[in-house]
């Protein structure tokens, strides 16, 4: 362990609170390839190192949840080399990590509109989800063919659907009933989230879900994101005041 990193994360440990949900926009993919005079696939391929890299400092730093947001419903308008480009890179990581992924505890679920998604994609998505399915000490969540809108969109339509069949009263939706009907049913907010390569937007991610969520901007490429930049992130969270709009106790 490099010094750094430990040293980080014995602050971490002295500043207490941990986010139990850290949210990622893993964005710079392709300028990192373009600034190194590279096809932007390079970008995507050289990401799965930083992916390792995340799960690797939410296990140590005791993250329950990690969020990546790794194809939005926006980015099926790229050209279809980059998509295919993409979608490779998809299966690659699943064949490659799954087994790892399982012995570390680590639960994956793929979010999104995953019918979307081509048979071999799909499969990748079967087989990480089973392979590493009962795993106690990360749940990493992967979205993929995701878009925060189209989520809204479909949890409003399935309790129409249910409320026209008769089964769910219109006064009885609540926020609590509504996010039961997105994808994160199963998860807790997002406490931290974090964008790479220093866009100051959402792009569309988790608009339901980041309502009071503290966000953390770094100019890193996605590629080049460490351990000891996640670190960095908690660290600067741990400083954070939450007041979720009440006045603050003196
Ligand atoms: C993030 O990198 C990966 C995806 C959005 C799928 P980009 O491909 O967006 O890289 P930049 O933003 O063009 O540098
Ligand atoms: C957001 O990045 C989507 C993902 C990281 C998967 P984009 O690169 O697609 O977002 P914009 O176009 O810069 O807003
Ligand atoms: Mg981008």
């Amino acid at each position: 362990m490099s010094t750094d990193r430990s040293a980080r994360l014995g602050r971490i440990r002295l500043g207490g609170r941990v986010p139990r949900h850290v949210a990622v926009i893993m964005d710079g993919n392709g300028r990192w390839a373009t600034a190194r005079g590279l096809p932007r696939h390079a970008g995507h391929r050289e990401g799965m190192k930083a992916v390792r890299e995340s799960v690797k400092a939410a296990l140590a730093a005791g993250v329950e949840i990690l969020t990546l947001y790794a194809f939005s419903t926006e980015n099926w308008k790229r050209p279809k080399t980059e998509i295919k480009a993409l979608m490779g890179v998809l299966q690659i990581y699943v064949e490659k990590e799954r087994r790892a992924l399982a012995q570390q505890g680590v639960e994956v679920r793929v979010l999104g509109e995953t019918d979307r998604l081509n048979a071999l994609s799909r499969r990748a998505v079967r087989r990480i989800e089973e392979t590493t399915r009962g795993g106690r000490e990360l749940r990493l969540n992967l979205m993929i063919s995701y878009g925060g809108r189209e989520e809204i969109v479909r949890a409003a339509r399935s309790l129409a659907a249910e409320a026209q069949e008769g089964r769910l009263a219109p006064e009885s939706i609540d926020a609590s009933r509504f996010a039961a009907a997105l994808f994160t049913r199963d998860d807790p907010d997002p406490d931290l989230l974090i964008r790479t390569s220093g866009e100051l937007r959402i792009s569309n991610f988790m608009l339901w879900q980041v309502a009071y969520t503290e966000l953390y901007i770094t100019p890193v490429y996605w590629p080049d994101f460490t351990q000891a930049d996640f670190f960095d992130a908690v660290l600067d969270y741990q400083h954070r005041e939450r007041r979720f709009g009440t006045v603050t106790t003196a």
